[in-house]
């Protein structure tokens, strides 16, 4: 499996009220689209997607994950990155190789990410606007890849106001870098039957952070 020759180009700098936001778009091809699927749902049968509580009790409508080091989670407690599953007590399974040669590939940034969050939107999920800011450093890029249903992606500045939607597609790699890193982010909805990668039908998307002191 390899990362598409055409992502070493330069990204689209995506017009959006922040800058700093870059797109890929078809960054990986049909076979490497299933082969990372494949990898990944095969990790995650070690540690289960589970939805999380919010600060406020609620559960998530998205599934999550994690692997590498260090993995986001959440609860009554608050966020945080922690180097176990909440639920099995076990730790997260490794970061595949194929992501780490994708981030070596495209962000510029010297080091290499020691957390990437899964999250399985199955059909209805979505997730609210938020920044990331629970990692150690937060000018290191944040790196997502999308497999499976598209979906309509929403990104405004850090302080607030405008937004704009990007549709990411099965194959779509972006990154949150610069000013963008901090950009307010969500998940409007998911297009539910757009693309027939993922058995039981949804969208994953894997986003690679520096949380702690890298890889
Ligand atoms: C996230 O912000 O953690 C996920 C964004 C996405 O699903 O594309
Ligand atoms: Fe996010």
């Amino acid at each position: 499996m390899s990362v598409r020759s055409a992502i070493t180009p330069a990204p689209v700098e995506v017009a959006t009220a922040v800058e700093g936001f870059r797109l890929w778009p078809g960054a990986l091809d049909a076979a490497a689209q299933a082969a990372l699927a494949a990898t990944v749902f095969a990790r995650l049968r070690q540690a289960p997607p589970y939805r999380p509580l919010t600060p406020g009790g609620r559960p998530f409508s998205v599934e999550m994950s994690n692997f590498g080091p260090l993995g986001w989670v959440s609860d009554r407690a608050g966020y945080r990155y922690q180097a176990t599953h909440p639920e099995t007590g076990r730790p997260w399974p490794a970061i595949p190789s194929f992501l780490l040669d994708l981030w070596r590939r495209t962000v510029d940034w010297p080091g290499l990410p020691d957390a990437c969050l899964v999250n399985l939107y199955r059909e209805g999920a979505r997730m609210g606007l938020h920044q990331d800011r629970d990692e150690a450093d937060l000018g290191a890029p944040v790196l997502s890849v999308s497999l499976g249903d598209a979906a309509r992606f929403r990104i405004g500045p850090a302080e607030g106001g405008t937004t704009t939607t990007v549709r990411l597609d099965s194959g779509d790699v972006c990154a949150l870098t610069g000013p963008a890193r901090l950009a307010r982010h969500g998940i409007d909805r998911i297009l539910a039957g757009s693309s027939r990668l993922l058995p039981g039908g949804g969208r994953l998307n894997l986003t690679l952070r520096v949380a702690g002191r890298g890889l």
